[in-house]
């Protein structure tokens, strides 16, 4: 791949998309964002903002504007753009399937009419259910559980058809639980930003259920750098690839930490119990082996991070 190669990111306005276009600017390569700017911000990519070929406000659906942006003639496309809240998933399933399902399949399309690499950030809550102190690795069967984790596995399902019926360059990320800077802190957040924020404003720490659950947390850099490795390594291509710290965190312990006895840590009755995952933890060995990819920022740093970024705002 070109030095400078070009890169459209969808939902490059949000979280990861935003870490992700910083790592390739940072590295030299041409980037484009398609953002509708549902749970992304503008504000999000002000640093870099100059450096950008375009930020098009748009949406994945909108066929006519999805099929203009590729007149760019882009070396590879990373897919974020979707509806990412399991519980909006579940109150509203139509309009979960419509951004993940229709939308990804409008992007892989341009694709394959533009010969256009195709990198998707599917989840790791496709998987099903793991044993305790099990880790999971990329040949785990996978759960459609709510109607998010469907949308993710019937993406990742049309993308590889295209792999397999037209040869089209496709990857398959299954990142687990990602921190930092810039995940939204409010409700609609990561669990790891809206803890740390509750802390600073000495408000009460709500765990669902009884805290039992265990999440795989792993470093927004860390990830930008995951993805960006699977992009451009051939070896990558029609692959599948989990992501994360290989260290299971229970969501009570995780409060407790933050919390450091200066708040309360509150129990509060679960939304979705049924659409919950107990036991969630990365073998990350085959982006380690192909791709050459492990996280290096530990929990400690992280929360560091975080927790200045957020004192920050
Ligand atoms: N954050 C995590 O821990 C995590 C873990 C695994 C997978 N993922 C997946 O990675 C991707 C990015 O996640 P994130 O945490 O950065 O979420 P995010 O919500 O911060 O980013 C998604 C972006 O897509 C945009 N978007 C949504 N629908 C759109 C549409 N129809 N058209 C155009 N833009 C649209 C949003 O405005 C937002 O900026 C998602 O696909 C998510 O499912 C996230």
């Amino acid at each position: 791949m070109d030095i400078k190669a070009k890169i459209l990111i969808t939902g490059g306005a949000g979280f990861m998309g935003r870490w992700t276009a910083k790592n390739l600017l940072d590295k030299g390569h041409k980037v484009w964002i398609l953002d509708n700017l549902s749970n992304g911000f503008e504000k999000n990519v002000e640093e870099f903002k100059d450096k950008l070929e375009e930020l098009v406000i748009g949406d994945i659906k909108d066929r006519k504007l999805v099929s203009n942006l590729f007149k760019n003639n882009f070396d590879i496309c990373i897919h974020f753009a979707a509806a990412i809240d399991v519980q909006e998933s579940i109150d509203n399933p139509e309009k979960c399937f419509n951004d993940n399902c229709l939308g990804t399949f409008n992007i892989l399309e341009e694709c394959r009419r533009h010969n256009v690499k195709m990198v998707f950030a599917s989840s790791a809550l496709v998987y099903k259910k793991i044993e305790p102190g099990q880790k999971i690795a990329e040949g785990h069967s996978l759960n459609p559980s709510c109607p998010y984790t469907a949308s993710k596995i019937n993406g990742e399902d049309i993308i590889m058809s295209y792999f397999k019926t037209y040869n089209l360059p496709v990857v398959i990320l299954r990142p687990f639980s990602i921190y930092g800077p810039y995940q939204r802190s409010d409700s609609e957040g990561g669990v790891m930003s809206i803890f740390i924020n509750k802390k600073l404003k000495g408000e009460p720490l709500e765990v669902f259920g009884d805290g039992k659950q265990g999440r795989d947390f792993f470093y927004i850099e860390d990830c930008a750098e995951f993805i960006v490795k699977a992009c451009f390594n051939d070896k990558a291509i029609g692959e599948i690839f989990n992501a994360g710290s290989g260290i299971e965190l229970k969501i009570k312990d995780l409060a407790e930490k933050i919390a450091d006895n200066k708040v309360e840590v509150k129990f509060i009755k679960h939304h979705h119990p049924h659409a919950e995952i107990m036991n969630m933890c990365a073998d990350s060995s085959k982006a380690e082996n192909i791709l050459g990819w492990k996280p290096i920022i530990n929990l400690e740093q992280g929360i560091n991070k975080t927790t200045q970024w957020l004192k920050s705002q």
